[in-house]
């Protein structure tokens, strides 16, 4: 089995982390130091200069994936400068959606989030001919003014598009002010204010993370003017999504956040079902496997909008459908442009 140490200077290298940079660690109370140790060790053998900044938890600490946004860094001054200070944070607490994580890449140094388990990390590093597929959609879709979605489970919804801006995820950055996630491999923008509308019906076999549930009986969503109006559903799954979503006590949950669709051959949508481990993963696999929709609501903070709820659900939607301005990116769960397809 390769060590831990050479995947992690392999995913470094592709961050183009050597001599002359500097990387800093991020932890929370000591957690994922091996991976901490390991990032720090890869760096050192690659000629960086490398540090670790260990936090202690606070009060208002977020839950993972889960009530994001609040994170112990917040109003730490003194660590927020120092890892402004460095070309590279590897951040392996959480601080997406944050104020902070903001900051310090519009500081213009890049971060990469790694919270996966290390299996999951090696099964889905990833690769420039990865990077260069995501970004090929990255191009279709920062150029693109209208999405619309359909399934053959219902779902019709138009997304307006050109206000936010086009994230590409593939999973490492070596730009600076960039952030990624390992492993990732997908793209997304956010509609335009008031300017998505139509009817999401999350069907069987779709999944909603954070809540690591495949759905089994269909959820209606109905969307008007970039807000769910309506969560219809005699079945378990709408019974659990209109509680877990009541209880952030915040109308702004159930405004539309990202979209975009995954590129990801490696990742695997049956992961959730099949892996002995997945109440340590977030997730990633079922995020990024290969020609799912990634529908989401709540925040919008991560492309410059000003919805920063603390409720944020990703809904890969399989087999679903994926027009940009009538060109057919994705038709029923298969990539459709030759340059976002495997070799
Ligand atoms: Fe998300």
């Amino acid at each position: 089995m390769t060590s831990m140490l050479e995947i992690f200077r392999k995913e470094l290298e592709l961050c183009k982390v050597g001599s002359g940079q500097t990387l800093a660690v991020l932890t929370e109370d000591g957690h994922r130091q091996d991976y901490a140790n390991a990032f720090l060790a890869a760096a050192q053998e690659l000629g960086a200069s490398a540090f670790q900044i260990n936090l202690t938890r606070s009060g208002q600490g977020g839950r993972g994936d889960r009530a994001v946004g609040a994170t112990s860094l917040a109003g730490n001054r003194p660590a927020i400068e120092a890892l402004k200070s460095a070309d590279i944070v590897i951040d392996l607490m959480f601080l997406l959606f944050s104020e902070e994580q903001i900051e310090i890449t519009d500081s213009g140094t890049r971060m990469l989030l790694v919270v996966e388990p290390f299996e999951v990390l090696s099964e889905l590093l990833p690769n420039e001919t990865l990077r260069k597929r995501v970004e090929a959609g990255g191009e279709r879709l920062k150029n693109a003014r209208t999405m619309r979605i359909t399934s053959p489970a219902g779902t019709d919804v138009t997304y307006e598009l050109g206000k936010y801006p086009t994230l590409t995820e593939y999973g490492y950055t070596d730009e600076p002010g960039r952030w990624d996630h390992w492993p990732s491999g997908f793209l997304f923008t956010q509609g335009n204010d008031e300017g998505v509308n139509g009817t999401v019906v999350i069907g069987t076999g779709d999944i909603i993370f954070p809540l690591k549930r495949y759905v089994v009986d269909p959820i209606t969503l109905t969307i008007e003017k970039s807000m769910v109006t309506k969560i219809s559903g005699d079945g378990l799954d709408a019974a659990i999504m209109r509680d877990y979503m009541e209880s952030y006590k915040d109308p702004r949950a159930y405004a539309i956040s990202h979209i975009g669709w995954g590129l990801n051959e490696l990742a695997r949508w049956s992961q959730l079902a099949t892996s002995a481990n997945i109440g340590e993963e977030i997730g990633m696999h079922g995020r990024a496997f290969y020609g799912n929709v990634l529908f989401s609501t709540g925040p919008n903070t991560e492309l410059g909008g000003t919805n920063d709820t603390m409720c944020h659900l990703d809904i890969p939607l399989k087999g679903a459908s994926l027009w940009l301005d009538g060109d057919h990116i994705v038709d029923l769960g298969k990539i459709v442009p030759k340059e976002m397809q495997p070799a």
